[in-house]
């Protein structure tokens, strides 16, 4: 994706020291543009946990190059500091299953090096694979979920297609393109109309705050709203459709998604408007059936809630900026109120219109997204669920 016009993504290997891990950290943006190194297993895991990345497919990628720096971090073949390094990024954050997928993957490649070298070398092609891999799964849910912008279009003629995500399901949660919004940058580029809700997303502010950021660089026209805004906005005709990621969708078709999903959900349903979710298929949970009783949810520090930070303009200047700002913290609760921070909620099967796969659109039903991935039901049951 471009930055101010230079082609970027989430994450890489540094150009010139492939021991380093180079991420953008993302609680700094869109005031800041800042990228830091990993050279650790201890720093990726902190890099996910305290959210510098974030986002289901990003978190996992960065996981697997996490277990590859746990590779460089040790002279001959351990085992225990291996599965100790898988265990420390496993229990970062729980609800994206994309870390689980990502980190047994690595587990289960890397056992079959014999020296820590061809440990180190499978380690790092698995990484680059899995984030190669990303790539080419949010381009090709991009061009399915194109498809559905285009047949609205249609309907609608002249007039842009609105459309309501939350959160950030962009490039910024993937490697690149990301998976809400590939369908975007789509139809942006083939000249379809389109006009995007921004959900705020409290309590951290992903939308407002990166998904904005990401559609104002690529120029496609949107609009931060609060997150209590988009019922208001359906019953006026003012959304034709809903489109947003997931962390975790089980594989009968729940779908675990940052914390304000659900309600928009339940809007759609109530004014008849298509609800899409966006997910590359390490998205998906073949163990669990049950999403709201099964799916675990993060609960996250209550000072998230407690306090906003945001940019404040003529308040001090910043070390090499030229600009007469910085970024400042306030609270915005009585001090006596204790808060909670749910970080997701699950959005039942029956709510959702269909999800967006790099195989194609299916149903949320065990049945019709098994016909898109066979080989998961085959191992579902091999393990007896
Ligand atoms: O807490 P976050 O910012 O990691 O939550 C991210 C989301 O909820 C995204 O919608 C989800 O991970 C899908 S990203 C393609």
């Amino acid at each position: 994706m471009l930055v101010n016009g230079k082609p970027y993504r989430t994450i890489r290997i540094k150009p010139d020291d492939p021991k380093i891990i180079q991420i953008i950290d993302q609680r700094k943006l869109p005031f800041e543009f800042v990228i830091e190194n990993l050279s650790t297993v201890n720093d990726a895991a902190r890099a996910i946990k305290e959210m510098y990345v974030r986002g289901a497919p990003l978190i996992g990628v960065t996981a697997a190059y996490g277990m590859y720096l746990a590779a460089l971090q040790v002279s001959k073949p351990d085992d225990n500091f291996m599965q100790k390094a898988a265990g420390k990024l496993k229990a970062t954050r729980p609800t994206a299953v994309n870390l689980l997928w990502a980190v047994e993957k690595q587990l289960k490649a890397i056992s079959q090096g014999k020296t820590i070298l061809e440990m180190r070398d499978i380690a790092l092609k698995t990484a680059n694979q899995l984030a190669e891999a990303d790539v080419q799964t949010c381009k090709k849910i991009g061009e399915y979920g194109l498809s559905l912008i285009e047949k609205i279009y249609q309907n609608k003629k002249e007039q842009p297609v609105n459309i309501l995500t939350h959160c950030n399901a962009g490039w910024l949660a993937c490697v690149d393109y990301g998976t809400a919004t590939a369908p975007m940058f789509l139809a942006h580029d083939k000249g379809i109309p389109i006009h995007i809700w921004v959900d705020e997303t409290r309590p951290r502010n992903q939308g407002s705050k990166l998904t904005a950021w990401e559609l104002a660089q690529y120029g496609i026209p949107h609009t931060v709203i609060v997150d209590s805004a988009g019922g208001h906005l359906m019953q006026r005709g003012l959304v034709d459709m809903v489109l947003v990621g997931t962390d975790r969708t089980t594989y009968t078709g729940d779908v675990a998604n940052k914390i304000g999903t659900y309600p928009k959900a339940l809007a759609a349903k109530d004014n008849s408007i298509p609800f899409y979710v966006a997910l590359p298929s390490s998205s998906i949970d073949w163990n669990i059936r049950d999403g709201l009783k099964e799916i675990p949810i993060e609960q996250r520090d209550a000072d998230e809630v407690h306090y906003v930070d945001g940019w404040c303009e003529g308040v001090g200047r910043i070390s090499g900026s030229s600009s007469n700002s910085s970024s400042k913290k306030v609270r915005i609760t009585p001090k006596r109120s204790p808060a909670a921070n749910y970080g997701f909620d699950v959005t039942p099967a029956r709510l959702v219109t269909a999800l967006i796969t790099e195989r194609g659109i299916c149903l949320p039903n065990e049945e019709s997204i098994s016909g898109l991935f066979p080989e998961n039901q085959e191992m579902r049951v091999e393990h007896g669920a």
